[in-house]
C-alpha cells in the first residue's frame, strides 16, 4: 500500500465481478462454485479497499438481466449474498462499513431482502466505506425510472421543465447521494460495460483487467489504483488548464 499515493486515490471505485462461471469450468467445477470462490473474493477486495481508505466501493452483484439465469444458479446467488451479509456483519460493524444497494430490491426473494434491510439498518451510522451492492440492478432501467419520477414530480408541480438539469437527473437515479465513479474495473477480459452505471461513469477512468474473479484480489486491486494515480483526468480540458 506504499506505493499508492493517498492524496489522489479515488474516492469511488465500481467493479464488474465477471468471470465466475469461466472459473469454474477451469477447474472442472460446476457454476457455482465459481460464485463460492467469487464471494471470498468479495470479501478480499472488500477489507482491503476499507483499508486503503476508499470512501465508496459499488459491486455489480446481480443485474436485472441475471434474473433470466437458470433458478437453481439465482438461487445459489441469492444463498450467497444472504451468507456474506450474515458472516460479514460483524466485519463491517468493526470496521466502519457503512451497506447500501442500488438497484430494485423490490425483486429479491423476501427472505434476502430482509436479510439485506436489516444489515443496512445495522450499519447505517457507520461513516467509513460505503460498500454499495448493486442488486436487480440496470442502468437503462435506473434512466428509464428516473425519468417516471421527474413526469410525476413534474405533474404535481413540485418541479418545473427549466429546473431540469443535468444535476437534478442525477438526484433521480439510485446513486443520488454517490458521487460519480472515479475507477471502473471489470475482471475477465471482457470489454463491455454491460448496463452498469451509464449515466455515471461518463468521465470514469476504465480498467480491464485479464484476471477471472474469483482469482482477484487485493493486490490486483492496489496495482490497479496505482496505474490509475498515473492517468491524468482531463474532463475535456487540455492538460495546461489542469491543477
Ligand atoms: C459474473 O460471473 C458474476 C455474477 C453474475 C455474480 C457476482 C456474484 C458474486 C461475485 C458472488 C456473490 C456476491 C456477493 C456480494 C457475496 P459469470 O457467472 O457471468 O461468469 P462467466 O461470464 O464466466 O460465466
Amino acid at each position: 500500500m506504499k506505493r499508492l499515493n493517498k492524496a489522489k486515490l479515488p474516492r469511488h471505485i465500481a467493479i464488474i465481478m465477471d468471470g465466475n462461471g469461466r472459473w469454474a469450468r477451469k477447474h472442472s467445477l460446476k457454476r457455482i462454485a465459481g460464485h463460492k470462490k467469487g464471494a471470498e473474493a468479495v470479501r478480499k477486495v472488500v477489507k482491503t479497499s476499507g483499508e486503503i481508505g476508499i470512501q465508496y466501493l459499488t459491486l455489480y452483484a446481480f443485474s436485472v438481466e441475471n434474473w433470466r439465469r437458470p433458478e437453481d444458479e439465482i438461487n445459489a446467488l441469492m444463498s450467497l449474498l444472504e451468507e456474506f451479509l450474515v458472516s460479514e456483519l460483524r466485519e463491517m460493524l468493526d470496521t466502519d462499513i457503512r451497506l447500501r444497494t442500488i438497484g430494485d430490491i423490490t425483486k429479491l426473494p423476501e427472505q434476502t431482502r430482509k436479510i439485506l434491510l436489516n444489515t443496512i439498518e445495522q450499519t447505517s451510522h457507520n461513516s467509513g466505506m460505503t460498500l454499495n451492492l448493486a442488486l436487480s440492478y440496470g442502468g437503462r432501467d435506473e434512466m428509464v425510472e428516473a425519468v417516471k419520477k421527474i413526469i410525476l414530480d413534474k405533474e404535481s408541480g413540485r418541479i418545473r421543465s427549466e429546473e431540469i438539469t443535468k444535476e437534478l437527473f442525477s438526484e433521480y437515479l439510485y446513486t443520488a447521494d454517490i458521487p460519480d465513479p472515479d475507477l471502473l474495473i471489470r475482471t475477465s477480459g471482457e470489454y463491455r460495460l454491460s448496463n452498469f452505471l451509464l449515466w455515471q461513469s461518463a468521465y470514469t477512468e476504465l480498467c480491464f483487467i485479464d484476471i477471472l474473479w474469483p482469482d482477484f484480489t487485493g493486490e490486483y486491486l492496489i496495482d490497479i489504483i496505482a496505474d490509475y494515480q498515473n492517468r491524468e483526468r482531463r474532463f475535456g480540458m487540455i492538460s495546461d488548464q489542469l491543477p
